[in-house]
């Protein structure tokens, strides 16, 4: 079968490459992709946000079907511009899709039903929000409603600085249009832990756990950025956790959106944080999580177009899924000055030494094809993964695995996964 997968980054390469693996698949596109999805598709310059071109390409190629890996498009509609074409898509529609394209939607969805997360109010104006700010405890946590890139979260620990955040939110509009909106909610403590999963609709199937790391500098200091590096299994995810999950959130978080005529078939990403008060939801996405898929994928032993196809045909009952027993970390080489400027156009060496390494993978995130060869062409640029026994082994094989590869302008934070030592 055709397969087209719609984006550019890291998360749509390790799908590319799990896709790659398939029995079933002799042809992969990806629109418009990048310099290292190149060598296992077929690049074609259409943007994910042309929803026409990717309708009218996929009907003109005969793709028997779409995989959506980014947020902006599923949360813009693609998924349902394909189904009216008779095309299969893999994703959530754009009705589904608002549970990550809308902060105030998804808080008011778990409130309804009683899913667990921080206590919080949702605002349309500045002023009201300015007056909430008067008699709430800090620090507090100020979240755009739209999408804004994984930055549209402030966490502010003074009234001086939630008041500047809600002006640079909803005045300045810091987030464009995303910030039309806020939810301002409760500060919460504990360990982070992602957990993506399967869903048909009806049925829900967890992936193993995953850990991410969103600020740029060692220490968990420095901006928030898209991710620096991820590990899977997380140890902190352990059986009691997943227990509580499984009964508070993940189904009730399918039903919910079932019960409000928003059917979810496709991939729901749970952000989860570890409060001394027991597991909450932080926040969902409707995709799989970059980096997360890159360290939680190579691991999956399903074939994944297997998995795809009983999520839009409502068969996901019928699957197990099966992961290896052992663990992986990836390692985000990143521009120098990311997430904020940097610059691009730098010959990346050493690429080909992943070609034949076992467990070890050179995910790309931002990168281009050029005459010289690949060059740099993002904040993100690779995402160095490999695999190991367990998460110590694994680490340090990602960690070696970066010195394998060079660009001018390289920066890499250098614990990631580190706090699994501590557990
Ligand atoms: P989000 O995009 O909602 O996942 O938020 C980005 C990051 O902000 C999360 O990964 C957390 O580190 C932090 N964060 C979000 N909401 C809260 C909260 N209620 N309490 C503490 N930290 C939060
Ligand atoms: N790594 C977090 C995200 O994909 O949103």
């Amino acid at each position: 079968m055709k397969v087209l997968i719609v984006g550019s980054g890291g998360r749509e390469h390790a799908i590319a490459f799990s896709v790659a693996k398939s029995p079933r698949v002799d042809k992969i596109y990806c629109a418009p992709g990048n310099g290292g999805i190149g060598q296992i598709a077929e690049c074609v310059p259409i943007g994910a946000m042309e929803f026409d071109k990717i309708a009218a390409f996929a009907r003109e190629k005969k793709i028997d079907l779409t995989i959506v890996g980014m947020d902006d498009p599923l949360v813009g509609g693609l998924v349902d511009v394909l189904e009216a074409e008779g095309l299969r898509a893999f994703g959530p529609r754009k009705n589904a899709a608002i549970l990550e394209g809308s902060k105030a939607f998804s808080k008011d969805l778990m409130k309804k039903y009683h899913i667990p997360t921080a206590d919080y109010e949702n605002f349309d104006n500045a002023e009201d929000a300015l007056r909430y700010l008067e008699t709430a405890k800090f620090p507090i946590v100020l979240k755009a409603d739209g999408l804004a890139l994984g930055k549209g979260v402030l966490i502010c620990n003074s009234l001086e600085e939630a008041r500047d955040g809600v002006r640079s939110i909803m005045m300045d509009k810091k987030f464009g249009s995303a910030g039309n909106r806020m939810v301002i909610e409760e500060f919460l403590t504990g360990r982070e832990v992602s957990v993506l999963s399967f869903v048909d609709g009806k049925t829900i199937r967890i992936m193993t756990s995953a850990q991410d790391h969103k600020r740029a500098l060692d220490g968990d200091q420095g901006l928030n950025t898209g991710g620096m590096g991820t590990f899977s299994p997380s140890p902190f995810y352990t059986p009691e956790v997943d227990a509580f999950c499984q009964k508070y959130i993940y189904q009730p978080t399918v039903d919910a959106m079932a019960a409000e005529g928003r059917t979810f078939k496709g991939v729901i990403f749970f952000g989860l944080i570890l409060t001394p008060d027991g597991p909450r939801v932080l926040e969902y996405n409707a995709r799989f999580g970059d980096p997360e898929a890159q360290v939680v994928l190579p691991r999956m032993k399903n074939d994944l177009i297997d998995v795809c196809e009983a999520c839009i045909d409502g068969t996901l009952d019928q699957v197990s899924l099966e992961f290896e027993n052992n663990a992986a970390v990836c390692v985000v080489l990143a521009s120098a000055g990311y997430p904020v400027s940097y610059e691009k156009g730098f010959l990346i060496k050493g690429l080909e030494r992943f070609d034949h390494a076992d467990g070890y993978y050179c995910f790309h995130a931002g990168t281009k094809r050029t005459e010289e060869g690949i060059v740099t062409n993002g904040g993100r640029v690779l995402g160095i993964t490999a695999k190991g026994r367990d998460l110590k082994e694994a680490r340090a094989n990602a960690y070696q695995a970066t010195e394998w590869v060079s660009f001018p302008n390289q920066y890499m934070r250098h614990d990631i996964g580190k706090a699994i030592d501590e557990a």
